[in-house]
C-alpha cells in the first residue's frame, strides 16, 4: 500500500512536470479580406507577419456610449475579429453594452465561448438558459 501511494505520488509529480501547453500554430495571425500573399485559418485570412502594424492590435471607440434610443433599450459595440484583425486565432473578443433604465439585451449564445461582465454604472440582472451556454 505504502509502495502504491509512492508511486502514485511520484507519477503525480511526474505529469505535472511534463503538463504544458502546446505551443501555438503561429504568435499572430491579423485578419485580412484579401488572400494575396496570405495563409488561411479560422475562417480568415492571415496577413503576412511581416506586414502588420500596431493598428491591426487597436480598436477605439469603447468610450462612446452607444445610442439606446430602440425598441430594445440597448446597444451593442461588437469588437470581435471584424472591428480587430489582430484578435484572429486569438479565441477572445470583447463588447460595450450600453443600457437604457429596463433596456433587455435579447436572449443569444456563445458557442464555445466564456462570458463575463463588468457593470461601471447602475445595476444589471443576468440570467442563463438552461440548456444553452
Ligand atoms: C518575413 O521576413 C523574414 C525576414 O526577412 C523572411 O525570412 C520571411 O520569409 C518573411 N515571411 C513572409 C511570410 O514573408
Amino acid at each position: 500500500m505504502k509502495l502504491f501511494l509512492i508511486l502514485i505520488i511520484c507519477a503525480s509529480a511526474i505529469s505535472s512536470s511534463f503538463a504544458y501547453d502546446p505551443s501555438p500554430l503561429q504568435d499572430i495571425c491579423v485578419a485580412i479580406a484579401e488572400p494575396e500573399n496570405a495563409v488561411f485559418v479560422n475562417g480568415k485570412f492571415c496577413k503576412n507577419p511581416n506586414l502588420t502594424v500596431a493598428e491591426d492590435f487597436l480598436f477605439q471607440g469603447l468610450n462612446i456610449p452607444g445610442n439606446t434610443n430602440n425598441k430594445l433599450g440597448s446597444k451593442v459595440t461588437p469588437v470581435t475579429v471584424d472591428q480587430l484583425p489582430g484578435l484572429n486565432t486569438l479565441g477572445i473578443s470583447l463588447a460595450r453594452i450600453d443600457f437604457a433604465p429596463y433596456g433587455l439585451n435579447p436572449p443569444h449564445t456563445h458557442p464555445r465561448g466564456t462570458e463575463f461582465l463588468v457593470v461601471l454604472e447602475g445595476e444589471l440582472y443576468v440570467g442563463r438558459l438552461m440548456g444553452l451556454v
